[in-house]
């Protein structure tokens, strides 16, 4: 039963088997056509933001609310009890008392984990540090399944920020359960790291090339899933600086890709996609938030239904 395993919520993209994103992107799919319903209706969700954030927030509170559910929660530390010195397990033993469920995003890493060990109601992860976003990964997958099919063989560039990312750490994870080629693209000083790397390779046997130049492979790839380079988790911010503006897509890139090619992003964008980009078909990004309503429509319906 998916419910028993992820019934101290949703942690990691490492818990994930094959079946069990099938099964979510099929409750994700069921989920676009249910406007609203009154299938949470007695349940309460606590959003609590330690680290900036629209879309998953918003998507999170309004999918609550569409399904009959209410919402609390505290957008920045400022206004919590944190901020005299609380630790985030007080927090959370505290938080569990008014909830159902808690959906946490937080700059430690393993902070999700480390919730889940002291909570009795699921807590799910919106974003730990720099390694970890499943809620993301399960999105971004349900926006590749619907628009463009996750089909064996399809070919994906994951590029950007790939060291400090976590959506694309996330992403890799689940979509190692896949027969598909992943091409990582980023400067030399944002690869992906070596234990990402080494987990996918020996343990799962992933297909991935890693390569820095775009434009060699833009006209063989089904999927471009773009990133934000990371400033808030640079510790030198000369290199930052450096590489900030490394990849710019531009129209011309666009001409070069196939006709059913597709490109992602989770946003927030700041300059790598060019807003003269969005009229293209090709340009999904907006469709993709909407579909992160759908699949945490599909999320919470899973842990907090009876
Ligand atoms: C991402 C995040 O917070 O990691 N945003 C999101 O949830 N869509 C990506 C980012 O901040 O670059």
């Amino acid at each position: 039963m998916i419910k028993d395993k992820f019934k101290k919520g949703i942690i990691s993209a490492r818990d994930f088997s094959r079946e069990d994103i099938e099964y979510f992107l099929e409750k994700g799919h069921e989920m676009i056509s249910i406007e609203s319903s009154d299938l949470l209706k007695d349940k309460i969700l606590a959003t609590l933001f330690f680290e900036p954030s629209t879309r998953t927030r918003l998507s999170f509170e309004s999918a609550m609310h569409r399904l009959g559910g209410k919402v609390i929660g505290f957008q920045t530390e400022k206004v919590s009890s944190i901020k005299k010195g609380e630790s985030l397990a007080d927090t959370i033993r505290t938080v569990e008392n008014y909830s159902d469920c808690i959906v946490l995003r937080h700059s430690m890493e393993g902070a999700a984990k480390l919730a889940s060990r002291f909570a009795k109601i699921p807590i799910i992860n919106a974003g730990s540090g720099s390694k970890e976003h499943p809620t993301q990964a399960l999105l971004d997958l349900l926006t590749i399944k619907e628009e463009v099919g996750l089909f064996d063989g399809l070919n994906m560039g994951i590029m950007g920020d790939l060291k400090y990312g976590r959506t694309v750490h996330s992403l890799a994870m689940l979509l190692s359960n896949f027969n598909i080629n992943i091409y990582f693209i980023s400067p030399e000083e944002l690869k992906m790291r070596s234990r990402y790397k080494d987990y996918l390779f020996r343990q799962r046997e992933v297909k991935f090339k890693e390569i820095t130049n775009y434009r060699k492979i833009l006209n063989i790839l089904d999927v471009l899933y773009m990133t934000r380079i990371q400033k808030e988790r640079f510790v030198d911010m000369e290199e930052y600086e450096r590489v900030k503006n490394f990849y710019v897509f531009s129209e011309k890139d666009l001409e070069n890709t196939k006709d059913n090619f597709r490109l992602l992003h989770p946003l927030p964008r700041i300059n790598e996609i060019p807003p003269e980009i969005d009229k293209s078909e090709k340009a999904i990004y907006f469709k993709q938030t909407r579909y992160g309503l759908h699949m945490r429509k599909a999320i919470l319906a899973e842990l907090l239904s009876e």
